[in-house]
């Protein structure tokens, strides 16, 4: 029995509403000053969604729906809270849950449908099946690595590549004989359990420090599984949100990679993390140059340019709001103070930004890479908070350097250095960083939000 003509009409307006909400939500998100609008459109689209999708006659038993609604809500609502450096392994977990929906709703239509499958249908649900179960065991590796439940470093073996892509050749075989030949029940467990240790088995070459983009991309599958499912269940709402997830997820990740200098199959079977280790081994003692919080202070105070550079350790500190009490008494004090934000600081796509702006420094003094690197040479301070890898000059002098040729901000033209972190340590990409041997440069040990409330009470701000 279909809904009344009525039902259906308000489902479909919702579902219209609901895609332009998802549209304008990824619009609003790609600039900080619109941002905050984004995720309200895109939770009210999803709530649209939801609402209407629970309107349609299909749904028999509410029981079962308010059964996941509670179940769900106890899980999410925990992972909505984690820390924000621990996003990039929530957010692959939210992936990880989709891609087993998707690959559970596929496998239930096949069930249902058999051996009654026309060709197209079959062969989108094979594609939704595939997708959301190498997407599924590939995103909790993908987190587990984030998380350090897993070894963080890639593991090879010789002919990895060989064994991955012979397994997804079962599967695609499989569903190729499923597409001409759906009555071939026995095939399908073929197409759902393969995906998974290939899931798996992808993961396992590739290192921690490029698990934010294997991430993306990753998210960039789950959307499109969606789509193939929004096939499947002939609905227009999913095809589109599904497309939309999954080209912006692929977008991501190739701004990502550009922003490492580093191309698609580099991240996914280049096995980054490995070089790193050697690089490390070979470090040489040598000396660097410490400054005291007063001679820092001091330095900063008879500034006339600084520009901040924040970086992971920044985020791991929660030094943004200390940050933001330097940027008023510096300000305070006629020094003009800018942000210098590379794209892949921190562990997501725009970390620093978030940061930043929970702390309400003004969305104009933040400037990305290609703007502010003109103006290191004229700068007198750049005041380096945990950042590491992206201000590494090592990416644009040394050929040997596994991260040449990654775009980086040009902090060593500054006039002087100062780096704020605890330790000689390396970052993500587990290489020394040549900045902190300048004769220029002024090393700061010390955790973030420590050290800059110490600069803050110097320089005669502060709580305290
Ligand atoms: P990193 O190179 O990871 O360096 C962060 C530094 O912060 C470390 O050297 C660490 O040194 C310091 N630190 C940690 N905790 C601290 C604390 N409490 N106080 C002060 N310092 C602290 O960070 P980055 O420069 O932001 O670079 C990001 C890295 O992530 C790059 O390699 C990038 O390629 C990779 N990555 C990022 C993304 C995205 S989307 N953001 C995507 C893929 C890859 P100590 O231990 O000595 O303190």
């Amino acid at each position: 029995m279909n809904a009344p003509f009525a039902t259906q009409q308000i489902i479909q307006l919702a579902y219209l509403i609901a895609t332009a909400l998802f549209i304008l939500s990824l619009k609003w998100m790609s600039a900080p000053s619109t941002a905050r609008h984004g995720v309200r459109a895109g939770e009210l689209g999803m709530l649209l969604a939801i609402a209407a999708t629970l309107l349609r006659h299909e749904i028999v038993d509410y029981r079962w729906v308010a059964t996941g609604l509670a179940l769900g809500s106890i899980l999410g609502v925990p992972l909505g809270l984690v820390h924000m450096t621990a996003v990039p392994q929530r957010t692959a977990l939210s992936h990880a849950f989709g891609a087993f929906c998707v690959a559970l709703v596929g496998t239930s239509e096949y069930y249902l449908r058999a051996p009654h499958i026309p060709p197209f249908a079959m062969a989108v649900l094979a594609m939704e099946v595939i997708l959301g179960s190498l997407t599924f065991t590939g995103s909790l590796m993908a987190a587990g690595k984030l998380q350090e439940v897993l070894p963080q470093r890639p593991l090879t073996y010789k002919g990895q590549n060989v064994v991955n892509f012979a397994l997804l050749g079962i599967a695609v075989a499989a569903a190729i004989d499923l597409v001409l030949h759906p009555q071939h029940t026995r095939m399908f467990p073929l197409l759902l359990t393969i995906p998974l240790v290939f899931g798996v088995l992808m993961i396992i070459p590739i290192g921690a420090a490029d698990m934010p983009t294997v991430i993306s991309l990753l998210n960039s599958y789950a959307g499109l599984s969606a789509a193939a499912m929004g096939f499947v269940l002939d609905s227009k709402l999913l095809i589109i949100a599904g497309a939309l997830d999954g080209s912006s997820g692929f977008i991501l990740s190739v701004i990502m990679s550009k922003a490492m200098n580093r191309s698609f199959t580099n991240v996914l079977f280049g096995a980054f993390g490995q070089v790193q280790a050697s690089a490390a081994a070979e470090q040489r003692a040598r000396t660097v140059r410490t400054a005291t919080v007063e001679e820092a202070a001091a330095i900063l105070a008879s500034a006339s340019s600084v520009v901040i550079v924040p970086g992971y350790g920044m985020a791991v500190a929660q030094a943004q709001h200390r940050v933001r009490e330097l940027y008023d008494i510096l300000t305070q004090r006629g020094i003009d103070v800018k942000f210098a934000i590379h794209p892949v600081a921190g562990r997501m796509p725009g970390h620093m930004n978030v940061l930043l702006a929970e702390a309400d420094i003004p969305y104009d003094k933040l400037l990305d890479m290609e703007a502010i690197n003109p103006d290191f040479p004229q700068t007198d301070v750049a005041l380096v908070i945990g950042a590491n890898d992206v201000t590494n000059p090592a990416a644009r002098k040394d050929p040997k350097s596994p991260i040449y040729g990654m775009p980086i901000l040009d902090v060593d033209k500054a006039r002087t250095v100062m780096v704020i972190k605890r330790s000689l340590s390396p970052g993500f990409a587990g290489i020394d960083n040549e900045l902190y041997y300048l004769d220029k440069t002024l090393m700061l040990f010390g955790d973030a939000k420590a050290v800059v409330g110490e600069l803050v009470r110097e320089l005669g701000g502060g709580r305290s």
